[in-house]
């Protein structure tokens, strides 16, 4: 227990206090809920579960393993703890199966169906935690306000335009990899990006950013992209100040990659 001992106390002693107390709650739900409301769920899951197993061993394990271990020779990463949202999303998006694992996982069309999909998250999620898949009441954006839907776009560019550009419309990345355009995605496409992290984005949790604003984020992209012309119109301020303000935001969201570069680096 070094890390108890050295300047990095008082930073890590938070999250294993809140990581112990969530581990003593569910200990103490798993041991006081009623065993009756299980029975039934117990069944469909196990049965469900069984038949992600089987899929993912025709689809997915010549890449990840018959057990989602992840085999280094096929460059396919670990899949316990990715979570239930993460095979949805990759599933749904048809990144996953992939067929080439050289090259950034396009997407595609999804050849499974929703059943399957349940299944293969299912049995992935059994392989440990990770973010369930969520409910329609986590991503979907109703009754906004301007004020919500001007704090998605401000969210929007501090969290995320640094990769896929302050309109949407994506952008390149280092090591030839894109940040793809985010245009006429579902609200639930975002929502699972932010909670899973594919490919070189990072994870935003809910800690980081909680649902209601994921939720007025979805509004921000929904008004930008109902725009009639292409974008966003600055209220037709001009070429000149157009491109005034596309340079600024787009100098900010270099300095910002930057900085955000730095911190991971200085993570490791
Ligand atoms: C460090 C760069 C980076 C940042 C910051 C970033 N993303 Fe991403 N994002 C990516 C990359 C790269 C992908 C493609 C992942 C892959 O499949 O390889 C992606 C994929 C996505 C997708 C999936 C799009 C699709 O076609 O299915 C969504 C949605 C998304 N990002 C939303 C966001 C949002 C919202 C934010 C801000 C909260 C954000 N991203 C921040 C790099 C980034
Ligand atoms: C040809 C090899 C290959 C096959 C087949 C394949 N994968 Fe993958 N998978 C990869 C690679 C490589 C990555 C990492 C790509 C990335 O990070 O963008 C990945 C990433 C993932 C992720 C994201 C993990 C994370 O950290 O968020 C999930 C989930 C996933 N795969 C699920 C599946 C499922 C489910 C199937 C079967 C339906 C499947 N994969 C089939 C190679 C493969």
């Amino acid at each position: 227990m070094r890390f108890l001992t050295s300047s990095r106390r008082h930073k890590a002693a938070r999250p294993i206090l809140v990581a112990l107390a969530l581990v003593l709650i569910g200990g103490l739900y798993a041991a006081v809920s009623p065993a009756t409301n299980s029975s039934a769920d117990d069944t469909t899951t196990t049965a469900q579960i069984a038949q992600g197993r089987q899929l993912f061993a025709v689809s997915c394990a010549s890449c990840h393993g018959l057990n989602g271990e992840g085999l280094a020779a096929e460059g396919a990463p670990s899949l316990v703890g990715v979570g239930a949202a993460a095979v949805d999303f990759q599933v749904r998006s048809g990144r996953m199966p992939m067929a080439n694992p050289l090259v950034q996982a396009p997407r595609k069309e999804n050849t499974f169906t929703d059943e399957e999909r349940a299944a293969l998250a299912a049995f992935v999620a059994s392989l440990g935690g990770g973010p369930s898949i969520p409910t329609e009441d986590q991503y979907t954006p109703e009754g906004l306000s301007e004020e919500a839907i001007a704090k998605g776009g401000d969210l929007f560019r501090t969290n995320c335009s640094a990769c896929h550009n302050f309109q949407g419309s994506g952008g390149a990345l280092p090591n030839g990899k894109v940040a793809p355009p985010l245009i006429g995605l579902e609200a639930i496409d975002i929502y699972e990006a932010m909670r899973t992290g594919p490919g070189q984005m990072p994870i935003f949790n809910g800690a980081a950013i909680p649902d209601t604003d994921v939720q007025a984020m979805v509004g921000y992209l929904d008004e930008l992209h109902a725009q009639p012309s292409a974008g966003l119109t600055l209220g037709g301020l001009g070429p000149v100040s157009e491109g005034l303000w596309a340079w600024i935001a787009g100098m900010g969201s270099l300095v910002l990659f930057a900085m955000w570069i730095t911190s991971k680096a200085a993570r490791k």
